[in-house]
């Protein structure tokens, strides 16, 4: 079973940002479906990528967001991109812990991811998403 489970109730609104958040979630669940593998041998490059897409999926999704906060002038951006900031330096720090020491993707880590981007997605982006809206974005 996957770990993170898409529902409705985590659209925007925007359709351009819903579908990447579906990427996201499907990447989380590969990442999952790959730790709990029970043949590991030699899978450690498969992890590495799906590792490596993540990170670079995330930091261009966030820039899409925030290229959207720019063209409409949201003034709530200072506090999302923080968030994003912030995201995107724990993510970066599993990655280059798995690269560089080969610490093992523990299943805490797959919780942190699910539970802020379901947090992050049900709070900020939704406000973003109505924002968006309210300026005929959809
Ligand atoms: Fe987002
Ligand atoms: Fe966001």
């Amino acid at each position: 079973m996957a770990l993170f489970e898409w529902d409705d109730n985590l659209v925007v609104g925007v359709l351009e940002i819903d579908d990447q958040h579906q990427r996201l979630v499907e990447l989380i669940n590969l990442l999952h479906d790959d730790i709990i593998s029970p043949d590991k041998s030699g899978s450690e490059k498969i992890t590495q990528e799906i590792l490596e897409e993540l990170v670079d999926y995330t930091i261009a999704h966030f820039s899409i967001e925030q290229y959207l906060m720019d063209v409409h002038e949201y003034p709530e951006s200072p506090a999302h991109i923080n968030e994003h900031n912030k995201f995107i330096d724990k993510i970066s720090q599993f990655e280059k812990d798995f690269k560089e020491k080969h610490a093992n993707i523990q299943q805490d880590t797959l919780a942190f991811l699910k539970d802020w981007l379901y947090n992050h997605i049900m709070k900020v982006d939704k406000e973003f998403g109505k924002f968006l809206n309210s300026k005929g974005v959809s």
